[in-house]
């Protein structure tokens, strides 16, 4: 398949860290499309280590993480892809200057994604987080359509998703204290922040479903305020169970010449997911014509995965300053999720009802 983003020449070995179903689903395929060499995993459950090992062909399952921290040489990729809870004391045990990339989300808070980020200063590692939204190849051609100024300036990005995701399949969600805009609309936060930059505030409200009420929410709305002119919405409500007819996935950038929108197959339908679309319409001597239908090679799960590993293996090597989803831009991410909470905590505007 043809890349449309960055990948080094010579990828360096890769050593995992975790064998659950993101790894499975997402980081092996992504790695063996792109040639990426995985050279060992460790799970604290050896048997899913095992498992994955067998399926891929990695090369050597360690027993103990102390191992493989011996064996590996000093240029290689840390991938660690555990619940967020566990990650500070993962990366506590990675050596100095080490090139990591972590899954999504960097802690479960603000305090704890500072503490991250401060490990991460402190230990000099070369450091990105998983936020492989950015390099799906529908984001990287509307990307690409954006700078080249087709749509003009760009005034508005949604991000709609009514969908039923099984969130039974991730058992530490039931016991985290935050859900939804932590673990799964963070994307599209991370996502609007990639094209706008970061916003001067977030108005919120996350809520539960009678049918998930074990879950701290399962539906959000969140508005990224870039002021007057500039709209950033995103819905999500993952329990849709209502068959895939009013089934919703997609991102939308509008600018003043035109507008782009990706379908995103992948989150309906589930398990079997649905094709992506990707189409577009632009003004041509100040008139719009039709909406175009584009074919883009790739989706988001797995293809985007291989863009946020390439990006800390170019830095690791010094082929880029740092990468682009390094945890000092991230930190913005976090910082726009929790004040995605608190906004919510806060409420909305109390109505005066002395009418
Ligand atoms: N970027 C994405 O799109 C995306 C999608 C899904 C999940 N994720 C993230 O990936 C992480 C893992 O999610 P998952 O769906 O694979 O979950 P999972 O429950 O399927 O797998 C987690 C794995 O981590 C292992 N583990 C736990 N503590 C460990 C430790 N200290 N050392 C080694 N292994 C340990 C568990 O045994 C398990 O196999 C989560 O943080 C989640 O937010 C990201």
């Amino acid at each position: 398949m043809s890349l449309s983003v960055q990948i080094p020449d010579h990828p360096w070995p890769i050593y995992i860290i975790g064998a659950g179903g993101i790894v499975h689903d997402a980081h092996l395929p992504a790695y063996q499309l792109a040639g990426f060499p995985v050279k060992g995993i460790f799970d604290i459950d050896p048997a899913k280590a095992d498992a994955i090992a067998a399926k891929f062909g990695i090369e050597q399952v360690y027993a103990r993480l102390e191992d493989m921290l011996q064996q590996a040489p000093p240029q290689s990729v840390w991938d660690v892809a555990v619940p967020g809870a566990v990650l500070p004391a993962v990366l506590q045990q990675l050596p100095a200057g080490a090139a990591v990339l972590m899954q999504k989300p960097m802690g479960e808070n603000l305090v704890a994604a500072r503490q991250i980020l401060q490990l991460c200063r402190e230990k000099q590692f070369t450091a990105g987080v998983n936020f492989q939204l950015r390099y799906a190849p529908f984001v990287v051609e509307a990307r690409k359509m954006i700078e080249e100024g087709l749509i003009g300036t760009l005034t508005d990005i949604e991000v709609h998703v009514t969908v039923h995701t099984p969130w039974q399949l991730w058992k530490f969600l039931y016991e985290a204290p935050r859900v939804e805009i932590l673990y799964h609309s963070i994307h599209y936060i991370d996502l609007v922040r990639s094209f706008l930059g970061n916003p001067v505030g977030v108005y919120a409200k996350t809520v539960k479903h009678p049918a998930m009420k074990e879950l701290a929410s399962v539906r959000s709305t969140i508005i990224m305020d870039y002021g007057d002119m500039v709209r950033a919405n995103i819905f999500t409500n993952h329990t849709h169970v209502y068959g895939p007819r009013h089934q919703q996935s997609y991102v939308k950038w509008e600018g003043t010449k035109g507008a782009i929108k990706a379908g995103l197959g992948v989150l309906k339908n589930y398990p079997h997911g649905e094709q992506d679309t990707f189409e577009y319409i632009v003004q041509e001597q100040g008139k719009y014509g039709a909406w175009k239908s584009k074919h883009i090679e790739g989706s988001w799960f797995p293809h985007a995965f291989i863009g946020s590993m390439a990006q800390v293996m170019l830095a690791g090597q010094g082929k880029i300053d740092t990468p682009d989803n390094s945890v000092e831009d991230v930190i913005h991410t976090m910082a726009c999720v929790e004040a995605a909470y608190a906004s919510g905590e806060a409420g909305g505007t109390r109505i005066d009802r002395n009418n």
